[in-house]
Formats: C-alpha cells, structure tokens, sequence
C-alpha cells in the first residue's frame, strides 16, 4: 500500500483559495468571468473558487485525461473541447487541478482562443515545476511545488482518492 504523506491541510487548502479569489475577484472588478474547468481533477477546487469569487462568472468544462492508469503522464493528453458556453468576447479564465509537463493547458489552450474570447489567463491550485516541457501561462497560482505525486482534493491516483479533503504526496 502506497503512504499519505500530508501536504496541505484542509484550512490551508481554503486559505490559499481565498487568497485567489480575492486576486481574481480585484483583477476583473467591473467585468465577467467565464471560468472553463478542465475535468476532472478540478472538480472541488473549481467549486470552491466560483463560491468566493465576487464578479459574475458563467462555468463550463473541458475534459482531459493524460494520466490514465497511473502516476506518470504517458504525454498523450485526450482531450474533449466541446464547450456549450458562447465565450466570443468574453475573458475566460482556464481552472487547472495541478500542471506538471504542460501539455494538457497547452494542448487546451489554442482549442479555446479559437473561440474568441476577450482574454485567456490560466489559473492553477498547484504549480509542480520540475518537469515542465511545454511553457505555459501560470497567471494565478495556489501553490508551488518541484516535484511529488499529490492526490486529494480532486487530483487523484488512478481514479482513487479524489475525495480527500486534504492533499497528500503519494509514497510508493
Ligand atoms: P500535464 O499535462 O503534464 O501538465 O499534467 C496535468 C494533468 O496531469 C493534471 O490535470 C492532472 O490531472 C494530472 N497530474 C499531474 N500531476 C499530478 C499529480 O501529482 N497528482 C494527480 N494528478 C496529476
Ligand atoms: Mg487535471
């Protein structure tokens, strides 16, 4: 059996959340939000962060998944872009679980501007930096870390532990 190792507790979990929207909320004061999750690592951090936001935000999903049995990215990220929302001349805010190499936020990203918006910022719970292979906007970022793999609080271990509140680095 793999070790939990905590990470971040649950209060921390909220605060760095807090701090976020509180950033988010000041930079968009005066506009709208359309805010496009990518599933489903994003689940409760997307759910928690539109709660605290105080500027009007519409919500939509993309899949992804790049990490299908296990705990090393296999590079191909499946990818589902087909969002309902009309996001031309709006500005968008892209909401990532966690970004490791890259690839998925950059293979989503030219799926989205295709679409017109006003703008596109990227917004991440965690920053994991050490194996970063494609460049990637990091406009708002909860936490950095180099390396570890994490699950909890949606990011999970194939399909496992998504429900934990708190954030664990996973010990093989
Ligand atoms: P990237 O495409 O390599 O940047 O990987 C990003 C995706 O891989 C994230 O959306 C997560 O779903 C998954 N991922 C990367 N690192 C972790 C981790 O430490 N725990 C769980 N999922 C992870
Ligand atoms: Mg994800």
């Amino acid at each position: 059996m793999p070790e939990l190792v905590p990470v971040l507790t649950e209060k921390e979990i909220q605060k760095t959340v807090e701090s976020l929207s509180r950033k988010i909320s000041n930079d968009y004061k005066g506009k709208s939000l359309v805010l496009i999750g990518v599933l489903k690592g994003v689940l409760f951090f997307l759910a928690d962060l539109a709660r605290k936001l105080s500027v009007p935000v519409e919500i939509d999903f993309v899949w992804a998944s790049s990490y299908e049995t296990g705990d090393t990215s296999c590079g191909d990220v499946s990818l589902s872009c087909d969002i309902k929302t009309d996001i031309r001349g709006k500005h968008v805010l892209l909401v990532e679980d966690i970004l490791d190499t890259g690839k998925t936020i950059t293979s989503i990203l030219p799926a989205i501007e295709k679409l017109g918006p006003a703008s596109i910022k990227v917004c991440a719970f965690i920053d994991k930096t050490e194996r970063r292979e494609h460049e990637c906007p990091t406009d708002y970022i909860g936490h950095s870390i180099k390396s570890g793999f994490l699950v909890g609080f949606g990011l999970d271990y194939s399909g496992k532990y998504r429900n934990l509140p708190a954030i664990y680095e996973l010990k093989f």
